[in-house]
């Protein structure tokens, strides 16, 4: 019997230890790719580089899917600006993936690439079926500023590939050599304040993360929805009617109107638009105006979802936009902020106007306890004016009151 417990940590740790795989984001001239996919990763991943006439293999020491999920540039941007605009790649994660291809292809040629971008010889295009690029990381840059670097340098090398080598069938892959565990704790440990966690980690929908500035970018804790115009972040965006449904907004653009003073939002969601306009009013105060989705307009709310010039608009309880007929639009933690430049460029949140306002939970105690007090004291107050003295003195010359008990 007390084995069993032994022989149960030695499963879980060398499951552990085996489970560790490393993504792979493989992309190529040719469509083929995609279609070819039949569920298992390893064999995906064989059979893409077989049919290849050439694979080209950029490597990283190591790669979590992690990295390639939530590593954001300074701009909050995916760091794989190439990558991920990419628009037709696949995604799967083996457990060594280079080992795995050099067992079935044998032969297999390194090239280096240094920290600036330069590659030690010749990517050897006629003599090897496989080419392993082995990135190099600077170690005076953060990881983030690493790998948006090393994005720039597939980009180039990559292109430089598919033009030398004419109509070659080329699959690129993106990899590392080992899985990034060792990384991942160290940087567990190490940041405490990033909301990345790694259990949220969805490598599937990461491949798709987009660059552009107006496509939403999810993470665990909202979505942020930006353009040169406007600034929003929301952490659920629902449409009731009869039952609730979380919208999904797949993009934002907005269009110019004839007055200046006046935009019109337009958010893609996955089975409708929502549409707003934004109005800069003569007073230095903006405003969101004429809410509809789809074919409900007019919504009206109870806030006024707005501030003043330069000010954001925040509301961490749901501001709810309803219509008579009982449908209602409700964001949760909504955050706005809309830039009425010329040369509009938005891309921090200045102060909040707060929608919960002055009279907050604890202001209303305080004055609820400050008029208990007062009441309190008031009784007290008039009590003690209700005390009478004695008015009548015994006189020591005369005669001493008597009381007559028989009265
Ligand atoms: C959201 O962010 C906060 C602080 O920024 C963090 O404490 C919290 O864990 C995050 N939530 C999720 C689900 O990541
Ligand atoms: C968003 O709101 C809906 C409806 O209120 C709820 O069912 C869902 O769990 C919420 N999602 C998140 C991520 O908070
Ligand atoms: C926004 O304003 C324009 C004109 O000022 C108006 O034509 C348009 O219908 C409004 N947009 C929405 C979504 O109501
Ligand atoms: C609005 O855009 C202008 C021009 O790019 C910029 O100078 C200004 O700081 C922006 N305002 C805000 C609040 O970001």
């Amino acid at each position: 019997m007390a084995r069993f417990p032994i022989i149960l940590a030695l499963v879980c740790a060398i499951s552990g230890a085996f489970a560790a795989t490393v993504p792979v984001v493989m992309w190529g001239p040719g469509s083929k790719l995609t279609s070819a996919l039949n569920g298992n990763p390893e064999s995906d991943l064989i059979d893409a580089v077989v049919d290849s006439s050439l694979t080209l293999a950029f490597a990283e020491d190591r790669l979590t899917a992690e990295d390639i999920s939530q590593c954001k540039d300074e701009s909050r941007k995916s760091c794989f600006n190439y990558l991920s605009g990419l628009s037709s790649k696949s995604y799967v994660q083996v457990s060594q993936p280079i080992e795995r291809i050099e067992e079935t292809l044998g032969e297999v040629r390194y090239v280096y690439v240094d920290k600036d971008g330069q590659l030690d010889s010749e990517i050897p295009l006629k003599e090897s079926k496989v080419v392993i690029v082995s990135l190099a990381l600077d170690p005076e840059l953060s990881r983030e500023e690493n790998l948006v670097k090393h994005d720039g340098y597939i980009k180039k090398i990559y292109n430089n590939v598919i033009s030398a080598a004419g109509d070659a069938n080329v699959v690129a892959l993106y990899t590392g050599k080992s899985s990034g565990s060792l990384v991942r704790k160290a940087r567990q440990v190490s940041s405490t304040a990033a909301p990345a966690s790694s259990s949220t980690a969805a490598p599937v929908s990461t491949s798709t993360t987009a660059s552009s500035g107006s496509v939403p970018m999810e993470s665990s804790n909202g979505t942020i929805l930006q353009a040169p115009e406007i600034l929003m972040y929301f952490t659920n965006l629902t449409f009731t009617d009869k039952d609730t449904k979380v919208l999904t907004v797949k993009s934002l653009s907005v269009s110019k109107t004839s007055d200046e003073s006046r935009f019109t939002v337009t958010m893609v969601t996955q089975d409708d638009t929502i549409k707003f306009n934004v109005t800069n009013g003569a007073d230095g105060y903006w405003s969101v105006t004429d809410v509809e989705y789809g074919k409900y307009d007019n919504f009206v709310t109870d806030r006024t979802v707005g501030a003043a010039d330069g000010f954001s608009y925040y509301c961490g309880p749901p501001t709810k936009y309803t219509l008579q007929a009982g449908q209602a639009l409700t964001w949760t933690k909504w955050q706005i902020q809309p830039n009425f430049s010329t040369n509009p460029q938005i891309n921090k949140f200045n102060d909040p106007y707060n929608c919960v306002g002055f009279t907050s939970i604890p202001i209303w105690s305080g004055l609820l306890v400050t008029v208990i007090l007062l009441a309190i004291m008031s009784i007290g107050v008039t009590w003690l004016m209700d005390i009478r003295t004695m008015d009548r003195f015994d006189d020591p010359k005369g005669k001493t009151i008597t009381v007559n008990t028989a009265e």
